[in-house]
């Protein structure tokens, strides 16, 4: 896989202490190569190898329902692919947001992780940017339901699946469904650990002490197994459609709390409406329609998760 990473031009540009229209300018005169992503120029640039993959695989999962799982799998795997890593993004709700959001609608079965559970090889994955590839998925994959109550073994069916690609991908980030049903167990038993997404409010904070709680039992299966060490199963918790109100610094304090210490808690990813419709809109991260202060919050997040859960020891 090539070792490259795409930086918006304007970034690229300010980088420099260079106007914009030099950077554009130099771009026409063939000086720099980029490539068009939506309606942004974004400016190649080679990484050096860093030697082996990382191979981590962690699930996006909460069944509290619009926590922000997808925006996250999305915006932190363009943060981390963005970086030089490679990242795969594993589209395990048959909702198919992510795939949708990224470009791709009306894929056909064969290439979701459905054919995973139907013992079958696991399909290519679709180059979505440089460096940033993605499993997508249709509302077929609804029907791994009933294949997992069939035969429940396969619960480990994607793991198995996933933990062949930990050799090419740096980071696999998989997107649950909000669900606690066999398909989200399957999505969580696939990692390393579990990201949680809260949103600050009364009801985040019950669906977190659910989650907590379910996330005990995949640990405790997973260290029977020799697939997994470690205190917690949820290694990040991510508070969401933060207002920066006195009631947030409230909720917030109550999530620590009830994490009596044992997960980190990431800076808390600002409420923006307008920002995230229009990602969805253009089919892009919402690094390249936010400004600068939804750069900083991304970049903040990708900095923790490459400090800490790029670094553990994994079991596989
Ligand atoms: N920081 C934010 N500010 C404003 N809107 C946001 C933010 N994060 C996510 N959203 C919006 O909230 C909605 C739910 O987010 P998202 O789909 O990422 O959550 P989810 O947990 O994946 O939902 P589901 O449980 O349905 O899979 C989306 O419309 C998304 O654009
Ligand atoms: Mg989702």
């Amino acid at each position: 896989m090539a070792r490259v990473r795409l930086k918006p031009l304007a970034l690229w540009a300010r980088e420099r202490g260079l106007p914009y229209s030099t950077a554009h300018k130099m771009l026409r005169e063939g000086k720099i190569q980029a490539e068009r992503v939506g309606e942004w120029w974004m400016v190649r640039e080679e990484v050096p190898e860093e030697g082996p993959a990382q191979g981590r695989v962690l699930t996006l999962f909460t069944h509290a329902g619009g926590a922000g799982k997808t925006s996250l799998t999305r915006d932190l795997g363009y943060e981390m692919a963005s970086r030089g890593k490679r990242v795969l993004l594993v589209d395990m709700d048959p909702q198919a947001n992510l795939s949708a959001w990224l470009g791709h609608e009306e894929v056909p079965e064969e290439e979701t992780a459905l054919v995973i559970f139907e013992g079958r090889a696991t399909p290519q994955p679709k180059e979505v940017l440089p460096n940033l590839h993605l499993l997508p998925a249709q509302v077929e994959l609804a029907r791994a339901e009933v294949l997992l109550s069939r035969e429940p073994h396969n619960a480990f069916a994607l793991r198995g699946a996933l933990n062949e690609l930990r050799e090419v991908y740096d980071l696999i980030l998989v997107d649950s469904l909000p669900s606690l049903g066999s398909l989200a167990v399957a999505a969580a038993l696939a990692g390393d650990g579990l990201i949680v997404p809260v949103e600050l409010s009364r009801k985040g904070a019950q669906a977190l002490r659910t989650v907590v709680q379910v996330a005990r039992g995949y640990g405790i299966s997973l260290q029977r197994m020799r697939l997994w060490v470690g205190r917690s199963f949820v290694r990040l918790v991510v508070p969401t459609h933060a207002e920066g109100t006195a009631r947030d610094r409230e909720a917030l304090k109550a999530l620590e709390e009830a994490l009596s210490g044992a997960v980190p808690v990431a800076p808390p990813l600002i409420r923006r409406p307008a920002v995230y419709r229009e990602a969805q809109a253009k089919g892009v991260p919402v690094q390249l329609v936010g400004g600068n202060e939804v750069l900083r919050e991304l970049k903040a997040l990708g900095d923790l998760v490459e400090e800490t859960l790029l670094q553990e020891e994994v079991a596989v």
